[in-house]
């Protein structure tokens, strides 16, 4: 047994030894790391209590503000009532399929077999959690950008497998730098993590560097997963999948979501496609893992997907806040552009303040940001000091979004940050 009693004491349940390493082993529950998203929560606390009277501006929020659209949830409410919709939807239904594979072809020009090349998902994390077991064993490597959405990179540890973290860097303009790798490490590699639009930071994948990947991923022999959860929020140019690129079914899947790009983010619906050997093994897995998306919930996103006004306003309207968000920070003395996609900015973090505060980290950027002016963002340290700033914000309409840049401009004035 791999586990010790060393960290257990007389008081912990008799199971404290019994923990996996993979959570900490005996130790679960004893450490005293605090993770980012409670040192916010506790900031976000601490300026409530100190600046009563004053909004909190809430920036941080990566969930989309609105509720699906109307005609989704009409056909829910539909479907919800039918005896045919109640039992295990398994590995999912024809319908939802052929829906998907209507979008990819028109959205794309990808051409997909429904019954073979597509599989839903409770959602992308869900999909991206259960790759990794297709294909690591204890050593084998997983590439994974740095920053980056870790779930496929949490796995693989679990399977003992280890993560291979490729910074995004502005001088390589958000990509991961693959000829950086030692041969040492590919003979390692079975997975190449892709995440384009890039969350977090709003960057896109140009089709060379795909076509790079492709050509790459045959030579040295991994296969890719590219998780395109925001690619609805596509701003510059039209929204590419990796499925495009010429030979990419040969060497991988891309993973989707109804969660960003339709409003749909708490009904937990997503798909698998690509390679049909690749979509079997996520399938598989899934399988012996969940019994499928409530079918009710899968009807309902065929209406979403065959109707291209709602992608085509939700993104309208994560645009038009990002573009009012750069204005106002670039006036603050900030130094950002448009992101491609996604609805978050990502850009440098402050250096110091007026009143005498000095960052030696995103965090301590966000940090002060949070408790001096009541303004939250979430910091990003992997590959340099960033924070970034979401529009998911809750705003009625676009007079309440320009009174929240108003608000949000004249606190950052009086902050005096310097970059
Ligand atoms: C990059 C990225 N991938 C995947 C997900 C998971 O999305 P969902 O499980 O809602 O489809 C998120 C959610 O924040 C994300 O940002």
């Amino acid at each position: 047994m791999s586990t010790t009693n060393s960290e257990t004491n007389s008081a912990d349940p008799y199971f404290q030894s019994l923990f996996a390493e993979r959570i900490g082993g005996s130790g679960y529950g004893k450490g005293t790391a605090i993770y980012k998203f409670e040192k916010i929560k506790r900031a976000k606390r601490k300026a409530l209590a100190d600046f009563p009277d004053r909004k909190l501006i809430d920036f941080g929020i990566g969930e989309n503000d609105g509720v699906a659209d109307a005609k989704v949830r009409e056909r829910m409410a539909v479907e919800i009532n039918q005896p045919e919709n109640r039992g295990y939807a398994d590995n999912g239904i024809g319908d939802f399929q052929q829906a998907v594979a209507r979008f990819m072809q028109r959205n794309f020009n990808v051409t997909l077999d429904p019954a073979t090349e597509i599989n839903h998902c409770i959602g992308s994390k869900t999909a991206l959690s259960m790759l990794p077991a297709c294909f690591i064993n204890p050593g084998d490597i997983t590439l994974m950008t740095a920053p980056g959405y870790p779930v496929a990179g949490t796995h693989t540890t679990y399977y003992g497998g280890t993560v291979h973290k490729l910074p995004l860097l502005a001088e390589n303009n958000f990509l991961p730098d693959l000829d950086s790798i030692t041969d040492e490490i590919w003979e390692r590699v079975k997975i190449l993590v892709l995440n384009y639009p890039n969350s977090p930071t709003g960057r896109l994948c140009p089709p060379e560097f795909f076509e790079k990947v492709v050509k790459l991923a045959k030579e040295k022999k991994f296969i890719v997963v590219q998780d395109a959860a925001h690619i609805m929020l596509t701003f510059d140019g039209r929204p590419t999948s990796f499925l495009e690129t010429p030979g990419a079914k040969d060497v991988g899947v891309e993973v989707h979501s109804l969660s960003k790009g339709f409003d749909m983010i708490g009904w937990r619906l997503g798909w698998v496609c690509g390679n049909p050997t690749l979509v079997r093994a996520f399938s598989d897995v899934k399988d012996n893992c969940d019994s499928g998306q409530f079918i009710a919930i899968q009807k309902a996103a065929v209406t979403a997907l065959d109707d291209e006004s709602i992608t085509k306003r939700v993104n309208a309207k994560y645009r038009r806040r990002l573009e009012k968000l750069v204005t106002m920070l670039n006036e603050c003395g900030f130094d950002c552009q448009m992101p491609g996609g996604s609805y978050f900015l990502y850009t440098k973090a402050p250096v110091a303040s007026a009143d005498g505060g000095s960052f030696d980290s995103g965090e301590a950027a966000s940090q002060y940001l949070i408790t001096q002016h009541s303004m939250v963002t979430v910091p990003w340290d992997d590959a340099g000091p960033y924070i970034r700033f979401s529009v998911t914000y809750e705003a009625a309409d676009e007079a309440a979004e320009d009174a929240l840049m108003a608000e949000s401009k004249k606190r950052l004035m009086s902050a005096g940050l310097t970059f």
